[in-house]
């Protein structure tokens, strides 16, 4: 272990964890979601751990999406009370949860651990029964991942494809898998994270569409000489009016930044809304996410609930994006440092690591409910 080739992050501005040792630290010694990423970054190979780790361009959303946590103070409580009397327990559209936070839908897991989805979404079920939101680029298919936890819940996110015979196909398959909910990601239409190793090297090739989207990779010529993500750019309201009549449970759309866009998307059937810029992996020097939550809460002002993600790493940032307005938060990167470092029991710790450290912000802040979490607790300085 002691060669183990753990290094610091280097995607992430925060402290390097607070270990007293140099070695790599095991389950039972890890205290924060920092901790795992080193131990991430020493099990998988270089490819894989930069697929995760970095953003769009030059990182500065990326950067900025943690910067903004920063920017924003939590009001020393008149009367801090006792981690016990903290409940933050809600129910999200039909869907009990004990805490605000939910698994992100991030692609290919299995290159992280054999365990893969199914090791997610059994840790995610053992964490007190948190949502997990399955990528439309997961590594096991939803048939086998949906059965894999008792009693815990999954939904299915989605790329728009033009194609709506084949849209419904994936309606049914998720909805006929159990999963309920149906995210809508609409961000990423040009530009998005997802450098192969030719690309790097300019070696030629270059994804013109997600899997999901039913891109492949062209040579460097044409549009592509431009890096430009062919496959999402037709993306329309009407699409989403043909979505809302396929989606029989909730239907969420993932990746908005703007309050037109958020009036737009409850206008068009959203029965909730996901503030998010794909954690930076989507256009560079676009605003962070917190900054521009406060604005979407009060277009939306509240007729539908708003889920908040990218750049979330401890309890405190779950806090200050409830006390902005968001109903619950999801997990990206973060979860998935907890797989890859030490598969489903690390993604179940690292997620129980949030838990705590947000019902211990929340009591030191005197908030016994989350509704006691609101605007009054947080002062945003945002530069
Ligand atoms: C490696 C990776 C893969 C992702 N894949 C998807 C995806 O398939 N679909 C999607 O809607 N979002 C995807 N995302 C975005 C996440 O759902 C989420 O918005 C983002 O990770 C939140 O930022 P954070 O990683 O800073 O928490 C991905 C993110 C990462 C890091």
């Amino acid at each position: 272990m002691a060669a183990s080739p753990v290094g610091a992050a280097v995607a992430q501005i925060d402290p390097n964890p607070f270990s007293e040792h140099r070695r790599t630290l095991g389950l039972a010694e890890i205290q924060t979601a920092y901790d795992f990423e080193p131990v991430f970054r020493g099990n998988v190979i270089q490819p894989v751990y930069d697929y995760t780790a970095h953003g769009d361009g030059s990182e500065f959303t990326l950067q900025r999406n943690r910067q903004a946590f920063d920017w924003v103070e939590i009001a020393p409580a008149r009367a801090a009370i006792p981690a016990s009397q903290v409940d933050l327990s809600s129910e999200f559209l039909g869907v009990k949860m004990k805490f605000p936070i939910m698994i992100a839908p991030t692609a290919a897991m299995a290159p992280l651990h054999p365990d893969g989805e199914i090791g997610m979404f059994k840790a995610a079920t053992a964490a007190s029964n948190t949502l997990m939101i399955l990528s439309t680029n997961t590594s096991t298919p939803v048939t086998q991942v949906a059965p894999a936890a008792l009693g815990g819940t999954l939904w299915g996110q989605f790329y728009p494809l033009q194609n709506l015979a084949t849209t419904q196909q994936w309606m049914d398959t998720y909805q006929n898998a159990g999963c309920n909910g149906i995210i809508v990601t609409i961000d990423q239409q040009a530009s998005y994270y997802e450098r192969t190793l030719q690309d790097r090297n300019l070696g030629g090739r270059v994804r013109t569409g997600g899997a999901g989207a039913g891109g492949g990779t062209a040579a460097l010529t044409g549009s592509a000489r431009y890096r430009v993500n062919t496959g999402r750019l037709w993306y329309t309201w009407q699409y989403i009016d043909a979505v809302r009549k396929m989606v029989k449970g909730p239907l969420l759309l993932k990746g908005i930044l703007e309050a037109e866009d958020a009036r737009l998307a409850i206008e068009h059937g959203a029965d909730a809304i996901i503030v998010s810029n794909h954690g930076g992996r989507s256009m560079d020097y676009g605003p962070s996410t917190l900054e521009v939550l406060p604005e979407i809460v009060a277009a939306v002002n509240g007729r539908v609930p708003v889920l908040f993600d990218s750049g979330i790493r401890r309890g405190a940032d779950i806090f200050k994006a409830l006390a902005l307005g968001a109903n619950g938060v999801c997990l990206g990167r973060a979860a998935r440092w907890g797989l890859g470092a030490f598969g489903p029991a690390g993604a179940q710790r690292l997620i129980e690591i949030l838990q705590r450290e947000l019902v211990q912000t929340a009591a030191a802040a005197g908030c016994a409910r989350l509704s006691d979490i609101n605007k009054t607790t947080v002062k945003a300085n945002f530069v």
